[in-house]
């Protein structure tokens, strides 16, 4: 399956993908998570994205075009699937994925929309904590670790501060709508309501997919 995840963040894409990668089997393509590690190491793009994401801004369109149609290229990708995750962020990375995927012969079968109030979603990224040895998200309080939060075993992320979370909100909110339009008018979205328990997102997602496989 060959599918896409939209949501504000915060939306729960990332548990969601998580959920979805272990049950469908599906290469998991985070651009969030392709820059943090990129950062992480400290190489010329990860240098050049921190300067961007830190303040809760995007990174520039041709960069994260680039990184995601050399992933999608990978061997794996024909094989067993994707699921991108943060991307499309713009209507020109809608259309450069539209000319990546016709370039490599890959049909898109899905969009999964997480719909969700943005007045939620300070709560979710002030809580949200990050296993270090795993890489796994929990939340403080929605979805705390079942081992229990030992805070030297966690860690969050920078841009999950209130003012880079406010100017996340703000970019994703005005660029969002035109890149669901698109995908709506080729019949693909599916809208999931976001604001309920993770496992009855992941219900409702599951009957979707069920149906595309
Ligand atoms: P990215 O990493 O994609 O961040 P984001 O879109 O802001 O989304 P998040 O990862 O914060 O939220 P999520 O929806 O995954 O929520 P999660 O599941 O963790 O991008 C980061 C930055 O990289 C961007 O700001 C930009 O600078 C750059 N970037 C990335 N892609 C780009 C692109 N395409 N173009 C340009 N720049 C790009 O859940 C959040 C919390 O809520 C967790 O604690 C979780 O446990 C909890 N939670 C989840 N679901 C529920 C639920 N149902 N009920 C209660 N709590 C829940
Ligand atoms: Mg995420």
């Amino acid at each position: 399956m060959n599918l896409l995840i939209m949501g504000l963040p915060g939306a729960g894409k990332g548990t969601q993908a998580a959920k979805i990668v272990e049950k469908f089997g599906v290469a998991h393509i985070s651009t969030g998570d392709m820059f943090r590690a990129a950062m992480a190491n400290q190489t010329d793009m990860g240098l050049l994205a921190k300067s961007y994401i830190d303040k809760g801004d995007l990174v520039p369109d041709e960069v994260t075009n680039g990184i995601v149609k050399e992933r999608l290229g990978q061997a794996d990708i024909k094989e067993k699937g994707f699921l991108l995750d943060g991307y499309p962020r713009t209507i020109e990375q809608a259309h450069a994925l539209d000319a990546a995927l016709a370039d490599l012969g890959i049909q898109l079968q899905g969009v999964i929309n997480i719909e969700i109030d943005s007045s939620k979603l300070l709560e979710r990224l002030s809580g949200r904590i990050i296993h270090k040895e795993t890489g796994e998200t929990f939340h403080k309080v929605f979805n705390p670790p079942a081992a229990g939060y030992n805070e030297n075993d966690y860690y969050q992320r920078e841009d999950d501060k209130p003012e880079s979370v406010k100017r996340r909100l703000e970019v994703n909110m005005a660029q969002g709508d035109p890149i669901i339009a698109h995908y709506r008018e080729k019949g693909l979205v599916h809208d999931i309501e976001g604001d309920q328990d993770i496992e009855i997102v992941f219900s409702d997602i599951d009957k979707v997919l069920s149906n595309l496989v």
